[in-house]
């Protein structure tokens, strides 16, 4: 491993990766390839930006001459691909560009790779594959029952990875983590979103009854999972990174009014999320036997996550205009004008 294009680099999981890839490995040299989506973002690269191991390409996955081209400029020896649309509600108002990204430009990325004779292929992917988990926990060999189309296609384009390594050999592996939070998060997902609107007294729509679980897994632990899995992982194989964090969304929420200093009546109950799972749960002995074990509990990271929210409304000030405006709306307008403040 010397050259690595990390795909999609520049959105919240894949800048922790290049941050620590970087700092961790001067002899690599990383190569961060993205698109810059609205989920994009140089500013989560800026530490990063005069590092002699680093470069940046903008491009599309999706885009054969581009990703051609950046594997070739560079030699391109390793594949790290973290690129996809990744909200599930974005998902359900339009899943158009998650079949584009997710599973055609996996497969653009695979393609291309072989042809150049690419080494590891590591393609990130997700615990909603396995869809909701009432009991127990999910395992690397459990079926995939995803169910909101985020889920689908990136349960689509990792079956594109496993049938590359299948039918042409290519060595490939694959993580599947859990919802994952931390510095540095566009302020749609839970976590992030929540935070900014309680810092300026705005309501914080539960959705449902907020008695659905996630499994928490704080973004520097999720990076280094990433890292063990790309040097130690056997070829062919996925490997779960989960947080073993379970916490009911509600919560989650009250937690985080407590460390913000706000009330519990910011809280809304609004209608839920179509399709919504009820439970994510996966059993990470597979990934801890190759040596990775998260640093972080909720306890550690959660304070760590609503400090850098609080130091540097600078970064996400600036994303809440425009577009981020108009999604917000199309997503909560209705939906708080008939909130309620109990179940
Ligand atoms: P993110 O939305 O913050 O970032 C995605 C990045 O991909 C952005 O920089 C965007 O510009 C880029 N991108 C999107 N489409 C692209 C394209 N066609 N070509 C090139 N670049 C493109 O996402 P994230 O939360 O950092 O997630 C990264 C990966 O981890 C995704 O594959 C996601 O499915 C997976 N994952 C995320 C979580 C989570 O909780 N956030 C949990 C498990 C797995
Ligand atoms: P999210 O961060 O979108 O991640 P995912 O859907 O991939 O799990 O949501 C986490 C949980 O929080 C999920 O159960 C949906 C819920 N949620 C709300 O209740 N309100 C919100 O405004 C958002 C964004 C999420």
């Amino acid at each position: 491993m010397r050259n690595i294009m990390v795909t999609g680099g520049a959105g919240f999981i894949g800048s922790a990766f290049v941050r620590h890839m970087v700092k961790t490995y001067p002899h690599y040299n990383i190569i961060t390839f993205d698109k810059l989506t609205y989920a994009g973002n140089l500013e989560n690269l800026l530490t990063v930006k005069d590092a002699p191991n680093h470069s940046f390409a903008q491009g599309d996955i999706a885009d054969r001459e581009a990703v051609g081209a950046t594997i070739e400029a560079h030699q391109i020896d390793t594949i790290v691909n973290f690129a996809a649309e990744t909200h599930v509600d974005r998902s359900i108002l339009d899943p158009d560009a998650f079949l584009r990204t997710n599973v055609f430009g996996v497969y653009v990325l695979l393609e291309q790779a072989r042809s150049a004779g690419v080494g590891r292929f590591l393609h990130v992917s997700t615990d909603e594959v396995y869809g909701d988990v009432s009991e127990g926990y999910s395992v690397e060999s459990d079926p995939f029952l995803p169910n909101s189309p985020y889920a689908a296609a990136k349960a689509s384009g990792e079956l594109m990875v496993r049938s590359y390594h299948v039918t042409y050999g290519m060595d490939t592996v694959v993580t599947r983590g859990s919802n994952t939070y931390g510095v540095y998060q566009y302020p749609e997902k839970l976590i992030p979103l929540f935070i900014t609107e309680a810092l300026e007294d705005r309501p914080l729509p539960v959705y449902g009854d907020g008695m659905q679980i996630r499994d928490w897994l704080y973004v520097d632990d999720h990076a280094r999972g990433v890292d063990v899995v790309l040097h130690h992982g056997a070829s062919g194989e996925a490997y779960n990174l989960a947080g073993e964090e379970l916490r009911y969304n509600i919560d989650i929420v009250r937690q985080l009014l407590a460390l913000l200093g706000k009330p519990e009546s910011l809280i809304r109950y609004v209608p839920d999320r179509p399709g919504h799972d009820r439970r994510y749960a996966m059993d990470a002995s597979k990934a801890r036997a190759l040596g990775w074990k998260r640093q972080h509990t909720l306890e550690t990271g959660l304070p760590l996550t609503v400090e850098w929210y609080q130091n540097n409304a600078w970064w996400w000030r600036k994303i809440k205009t425009g577009e981020y405006l108009e999604y917000f709306k199309q997503q909560y307008a209705a939906r708080l004008a008939s909130a309620r403040d109990q179940v």
